[in-house]
Parts: C-alpha cells; sequence; structure tokens
C-alpha cells in the first residue's frame, strides 16, 4: 500500500508576517540593513494565548519599526511623556512599570516575537493603556522613527552582554549608541542602564562617563542604587540565581 500523501508545508514568502495583521518578520528589510546586530534573529515557540494576542491586538497597540516613517508620539500616547524601553524580553517588568506610573507611555521594543504576543496580553489583562510595542530594531526607531528631544527617558536592561571578544562589537552601549541617543533624549532626561554582566557594566559606565552630552546622576560618578521603579526582571532573576552582581547606571542628558 502507498503512503497517503502529506501535504506540502506552506513556505512563507520572506517578509510575510507569521501572524496574520501581526508583526512583520523583518520590519526594516533590506533598506535599512544593519550590519552589526546586537540581537540574534530567534525563531522561537510562540504559544496560542501569544499568537492569538499578536493577530488581534497587534493592529492597534503594536508598530512595526520599518524605518520609513516619524512617529508622532503625542498621537499614539495621547501626549504622555514618554520613555523608550529597548529589548524589553518577555514584558513582565515593563507591563509593572506602566501599571505603577500611568502617567507615563512606554514605548517598549523588542524583537522577540513570543514576548511581544506576552506584553500584548500583559497589558489588555491589566487595561494598560500606555504601553506600545514595537518590533524591530531599536537603532533604526532611534534614527529613521524618532523625532530629536522626542523622549523623557531611555531604558536598557539586561542587554545581551556578547561575553566573547569577537562579539563586543555587538554590544548595543557603545560610543555611536549614546551619539544617537543624546538626540532622541529631551535635556535631562535619563537613560537607565542596568547589566548583570560584571565587564560590560564596566563598559557602560566608561563609555557614558567620557560621553560629553551624558553626565552621572551619582555625585560620586559610579554605580547607582536600584531604583524602587525598577522591578526584578525575567533575565536579572536568572543573573541573580547565578550569583551575578547588578549593577544599575543612571545618567542625565545635559
Ligand atoms: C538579555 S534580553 C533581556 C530582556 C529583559 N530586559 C529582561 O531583563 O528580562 C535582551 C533583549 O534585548 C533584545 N534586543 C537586543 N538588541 C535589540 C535591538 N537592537 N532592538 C530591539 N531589541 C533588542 C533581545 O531580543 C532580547 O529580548
Amino acid at each position: 500500500m502507498s503512503e497517503p500523501l502529506k501535504p506540502a508545508p506552506y513556505i512563507r514568502p520572506k517578509g510575510e508576517p507569521r501572524f496574520p495583521g501581526g508583526p512583520a518578520a523583518d520590519p526594516a528589510g533590506s533598506h535599512h540593513e544593519r550590519r552589526i546586530r546586537s540581537f540574534q534573529p530567534r525563531r522561537s515557540r510562540v504559544t496560542t494565548g501569544q499568537a492569538e494576542a499578536l493577530e488581534r491586538l497587534w493592529p492597534q497597540w503594536g508598530t512595526d519599526i520599518d524605518g520609513l516613517r516619524t512617529l508622532d508620539l503625542d498621537a499614539m500616547f495621547d501626549g504622555l511623556p514618554v520613555v523608550l524601553e529597548i529589548g524589553f524580553g518577555m514584558g513582565e517588568a515593563t507591563a509593572q512599570m506602566a501599571a505603577d506610573d500611568p502617567a507615563t507611555g512606554i514605548l517598549a521594543t523588542d524583537v522577540h516575537t513570543p514576548g511581544q504576543g506576552n506584553l500584548l496580553r500583559l497589558a489588555e489583562q491589566n487595561g494598560l493603556s500606555n504601553i506600545r510595542v514595537a518590533n524591530g530594531d531599536a537603532i533604526i526607531l532611534l534614527r529613521e522613527m524618532l523625532k530629536p528631544d522626542s523622549l523623557t527617558g531611555l531604558r536598557v536592561y539586561f542587554p545581551d552582554p556578547w561575553p566573547k571578544a569577537r562579539h563586543h562589537k555587538r554590544r548595543l552601549i557603545q560610543p555611536e549608541f549614546l551619539d544617537l541617543a543624546a538626540t532622541r533624549l529631551a535635556p535631562g532626561a535619563v537613560l537607565h542602564c542596568a547589566t548583570d554582566w560584571e565587564p560590560y557594566a564596566g563598559q557602560m559606565l566608561e563609555v557614558l562617563t567620557a560621553h560629553p552630552d551624558f553626565v552621572n546622576t551619582q555625585e560620586d560618578g559610579g554605580y547607582a542604587p536600584r531604583p524602587e521603579f525598577r522591578p526584578l526582571t525575567r533575565f536579572e532573576g536568572q543573573g541573580l540565581d547565578k550569583g551575578h552582581v547588578v549593577q544599575d547606571l543612571l545618567f542625565r542628558r545635559r
């Protein structure tokens, strides 16, 4: 007896979203290619609940980072001051901060599809209208889609540490990133970084201290005590379990 024929698997054309109506596969595509990326493209499993949230909630609360438009943050957030969070992971800490401070809008960006679905669900379940989720490379968002002086804060919590020396060029917190970030932050706005990777903490402190547009909020020029408003993040919890020491850095744009 011959085997029953299996239907041919559907091969999604490049750029077609995995979830109809949801985030695009590679929103900036080739027109804004960045050769060195601070993230690793991952094909992670998306749960049914996350997929449902991506398809249903993305059209209203999601934005693809296509690098082709300037975002009107005032219209998106009904005039709230807006903080950009780069790399929210699964989004639990983001949702907590949005709930704790409804007077601030959070533009939360990541490339991680399960996390985008998770954060949309958390926002809906908790009635958080001050979160928008951006899909794609935060560098393109900053460079191409945000107006100068448009952010009241920038949060980078536990960015990928890229521990191998040959990967250090992928680390987000570098002088060129700070040049760009400084132009998008309003004067006086705070850049808040946290990491559990000691050598990266040292690098952050060094490049931030040396940058002419930023000044340390700590008079002694060192790390900051962990601010109460920053919840424990998922990645941080994993670091603490391994005995890592967490450092916060808070620098103000001059
Ligand atoms: C190590 S995880 C930390 C996630 C979360 N902040 C936490 O503490 O649990 C870093 C996240 O940053 C995201 N990321 C790295 N570079 C990015 C970029 N250029 N634009 C947007 N997201 C980025 C990664 O996809 C990843 O989800």
